[in-house]
């Protein structure tokens, strides 16, 4: 049941519009739909009409007001043999909202009505052709016990409600655009909403709602001032103006993703939404800005123009999540004292997390190019690959074409495709007409796996004073015995050359009269191509994939001088970041080896690194946001990634060697520098406070690895009693936990207490200890334990994600114990959820995929808890990813 992208066909049916009526019961909900249907003149005529529908039960089918008989009905749908070309078609059928554990389609969180229909969940509310390229336009009326749920919403717009008899009420909405069923969201509930009304550029009156449980009134200020500045944004940024009467959040609890950007009513998990200082971190603040512009930008890029198919995710999900990230940046840019330093702080975040996540991806089993080829169960491709990746396939066309063609690219693309189901190429050949440039070979990015490593090697001709920079492009053989084409891609690669008294020299290619800029935007499209600078008088060192202009791995033999150089005067701040990310990584993966063979020597270090992040850390003139990025060490994953054989222990040693060394030689720094970043006053949430928090409690982090226990408990407890934020309280109680005692256990219990009603703070208190590496605490057992706590339930995604993900992903040696405990838990869990969340089991089986790349008594202990899965496995989503891990190739 393998599903391929070549396979698609039109639908051989339209549906323009549909009626639906709920009657909304937890234990039985009756949906009457009544859809106008005709042949689609562009398909292959089929006498059969064949309908999706999942765990529904039938209850009367009438065809233009007459019953309909000649149907069958099997797990899939519904067949009907025998249909005019035009006609209506009413279904009545039922669900169970209260049995509904997956969090698809119609289910219940804290007892109230939400929906998830992305992708493929709206089949489990009522049948339909439950694809995206097929658009009708919606009326909804929903039927509710008033008391229980005063609160109806639907897509669109309000146009009646009132009261019923037996205590029930009901509301009607419409949505005047076409949209396909994955848009699709009611909610029924008791809540209330922060409300602002705006003027959009057209000079229309808005309604702005954020719908959140009453006690969390005081937690959606943050949420709507992100919509209003996302609203602003998109007019500014790319002329699009909100195109509805209302526009609303809801928050759930309940929640298998980040959010859901339903046109009108944007469904978000609770952690994206609500905020206030007590309970929600620096980094809360930030992702809810993120994630309310994302799924409000989908409006357009997704909304009014969305996919033919899922193949096409990345077209709407890479789009989208490249302007979520513009967003960001222009807003952090737009609040800060030095704009570019802000920009670039974003840009670091933002690569570190495609680093880690998608090109780990990439090298494993899921492997899968930004437009995939084919699928078992498609929620297994929400993945990195296709947002981050395809945010990055995004990123290039704007490198290629400047940020004026990109939006000329943009506007032909809406002009092209507003009201339309298209594909990745539709995009492309968009960007490519509106600025008359051929982008054929631009097509591999969506259709080649892997990622792209791009060799450098560089040639100083002291005599000519010329600079030789050679680059080629190469791919490591494609995991999972997956067979690519290759052919050479379209990389814009970013170059500088930096002079040895540490300025950018102004760059001028062997065919050009005159110098030009100092950042040069190299294009390679061939396997192999040398790009020759002339007139430059001394060696330089080169500066290169300037700002990540391109998602690939770059290979160059710098020298550790040259990377300390690097870090110290290159004018562009990513590379700075990433000059210092490859020297410490440098170093943690030969301590690692070390560590693997021998003892490590726990004094031997590299004091040249220690030097130049010192240099950095009292650099003054470098914001405090960027000097924690700087001082901030590649995860253990990231680390373990890079090894030839993933040793978790021996590169937690080694991380850990290096924080202590870093702590102890630099500890009148950290000490001075926690003194001096303190933010006094109200919290506030922007980029320099931000900045002055996240260094400062690097520095508090680092202190726990030294010397000065005494001194640094007591700042902690200090920090933890007086704390008026969660960006601080929290990183006083993981300091306290790493510190170990009674003075943690006391602050853990008061954490508790004190947060017992906030279910997201209670999130953050699993997830610390979860992630607690002391090393002589066993947190397989910690965990096991918790998982036993009244507080702890399987049902929630948000609380298994803090416990068990946190756990695995956050806290490698301990969960690669050589007695293989971990592995037996993960499996435990995975089948436990298998049955519950079959969406959520497959995310948590995916943490074991990477098994061949560990050492061997680790990789044979998870290959027997892969088996002991698949051998009970029943859910497609698990299965398939079980069976790409077993499957794939040494
Ligand atoms: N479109 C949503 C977003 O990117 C994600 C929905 C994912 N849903 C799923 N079932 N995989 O904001
Ligand atoms: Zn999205």
């Amino acid at each position: 049941n393998t599903i391929y992208r070549t396979d698609y066909t039109s639908p051989p049916f339209l549906i323009d519009t549909i009626e639906l009526d709920f009657e909304l019961e937890p234990q039985r909900t009756t949906v009457i739909n009544k859809m106008q249907v005709r042949r689609n003149p562009e398909a292959k005529y089929s006498p059969k009409f064949q309908l999706d529908g999942e765990v529904l039960q039938l209850i009367s089918l009438h065809l233009d007001g007459m019953p309909y008989k000649n149907v069958q009905i099997d797990e899939t749908g519904l067949t009907l043999y025998e249909v005019p070309d035009a006609f209506e078609l009413t279904i009545t059928s039922a669900c169970e909202p209260a049995n509904n554990t997956s969090l698809m389609g119609l289910y219940l969180s804290n007892g109230h009505f939400f929906t998830q229909c992305e992708a493929q969940g709206f089949r489990k509310i009522t049948y339909f052709l439950d694809r995206p390229d097929v658009m009708a336009r919606y009326t909804v009326t929903l039927r509710a016990n008033k008391t229980a749920y005063p609160i109806l919403l639907s897509n669109g717009n309000l146009i009646e409600s009132g009261d019923l008899a037996d205590g029930k009420h009901y509301a009607k909405w419409h949505d005047p655009f076409a949209k396909p069923s994955y848009l699709f969201a009611l909610v029924a509930a008791q809540l209330v909403a922060l409300e602002e009304r705006i003027t959009t550029r057209s000079g229309a009156q808005k309604l702005l709602q954020v719908w959140v449980e009453a006690h969390d009134l005081d937690k959606t200020r943050h949420a709507m001032d992100s919509l209003i500045h996302a609203i602003q944004w998109d007019e500014a940024r790319f002329g699009l103006e909100l195109d509805l009467e209302r526009f609303m959040l809801v928050a759930v609890s309940d929640f298998n993703m980040g959010a859901m950007e339903n046109k009108g009513l944007n469904i978000f998990n609770t952690q994206y939404v609500l905020a206030n200082p007590q309970t929600a971190t620096d980094i809360d603040y930030t992702n809810i800005e993120a994630v309310v512009g994302h799924e409000y930008f989908h409006n357009w890029t997704g909304n009014r123009v969305t996919c033919r198919d899922w193949f096409q995710l990345s077209l709407k999900e890479g789009l989208t999540v490249f302007r979520d990230q513009e967003f960001s940046a222009d807003m952090a840019a737009a609040d800060a004292v030095n704009a570019a330093a802000a920009r670039a702080n974003q840009r670091i975040e933002n690569v570190r997390i495609l680093q880690q996540t998608q090109f780990t991806e990439d090298a494993g089993p899921m492997a899968h190019p930004v437009r995939p080829e084919s699928y078992v169960e498609i929620n297994n491709f929400y993945t990195a690959t296709v947002y981050e990746k395809g945010a990055e396939v995004v990123r290039m066309y704007q490198t290629l074409l400047g940020r004026e063609g990109f939006r000329q690219g943009m506007d032909l693309y809406f002009q092209r495709h507003d009201g339309q189901a298209v594909t990745c190429d539709d995009f492309r050949q968009a960007m490519a007409d509106a600025n008359q440039r051929d982008l054929t070979q631009f097509e591999g990015w969506y259709s080649q796996l892997g990622t792209p490593y791009v060799s450098v090697r560089t040639r100083y001709d002291e005599a000519a004073q010329t600079y030789a920079v050679t680059l080629a492009q190469h791919h490591k053989p494609a995991p999972n015995a997956l067979q690519v084409v290759r052919a050479p891609l379209l990389i814009p690669f970013a170059l500088g050359l930096v002079d040895t008294n540490g300025q950018d020299l102004a760059l001028q290619l062997d065919n050009e009269n005159a110098p030009g800029a100092a950042t040069r935007m190299l294009e390679l499209s061939a396997a192999e191509q040398t790009f020759c600078f002339i007139n430059v008088r001394r060696r330089p060192v080169p500066s290169l994939l300037r700002d990540f202009s391109a998602p690939v791995i770059v290979e160059y033999d710098y020298t550790d001088d040259e990377l300390i150089f690097l870090l110290a005067h290159d004018s562009d701040p990513f590379n700075r970041w990433a000059a210092g990310q490859q020297l410490a990584t440098r170093t943690l993966l030969t301590h690692a080896r070390q560590a693997e063979n021998t003892q490590l020597n726990t004094h031997e270090t590299n004091p040249a690194l220690i030097e130049a992040f010192g240099s950095v850390l009292r650099n003054p003139t470098l914001t405090p946001a960027f000097r924690a990025q700087v001082l901030t060490l590649p995860t253990e994953a990231y680390l373990a990634e890079h090894m030839d054989e993933a040793n978790p222990a021996a590169v937690h040693a080694a991380r850990q060697n290096l924080r202590v060394q870093l702590a102890n030689a630099l500890s009148d720094d950290w000490f001075a520098i926690y003194a001096q970043h303190q933010t006094p006053g109200p919290y506030q949430p922007t980029p320099a406070a931000m900045g002055q928090r996240a260094l400062k409690n690097l520095a508090l982090s680092y202190l726990t690895d030294s010397e000065h226990t005494e001194r640094t408990l007591h700042l902690a407890q200090t920090q933890y009693d007086t704390a008026n934020n969660m960006s601080d309280r929290g990183a006083a109680l993981s300091a306290l936990i790493h510190l170990g005692g009674e003075l943690a256990q006391a602050a853990l219990t008061d954490f508790y207490q004190r947060f017992e009603n906030e279910p997201l703070a209670i999130d953050k208190w699993f997830a610390f200890q979860a992630r607690q590496t002391r090393a002589e605490m066993d947190v397989i057992n910690v965990v096991r334990t918790l998982l036993r706590h009244p507080a702890f339930t399987s049902k929630n995604p948000n609380r298994v994600r803090a416990l068990i993900f946190s756990f695995i992903s956050g806290n490698p040696a301990q969960f690669h114990a050589p007695h293989g405990a971990g592995y037996t838990l993960w499996a435990e869990q995975v089948l436990a959820l298998d049955t519950l969340n079959p969406q959520l089991a497959a995310r948590l089986a995916r943490l074991l995929e990477r098994w061949r790349k560990f050492i061997p008594p680790l990789r044979e202990q998870m290959h027997k808890a892969l088996e002991t899965v698949l051998a009970s496995a029943q859910s497609k989503d698990v299965r398939e990813i079980i069976h790409k891990a077993l499957l794939s190739a040494p």
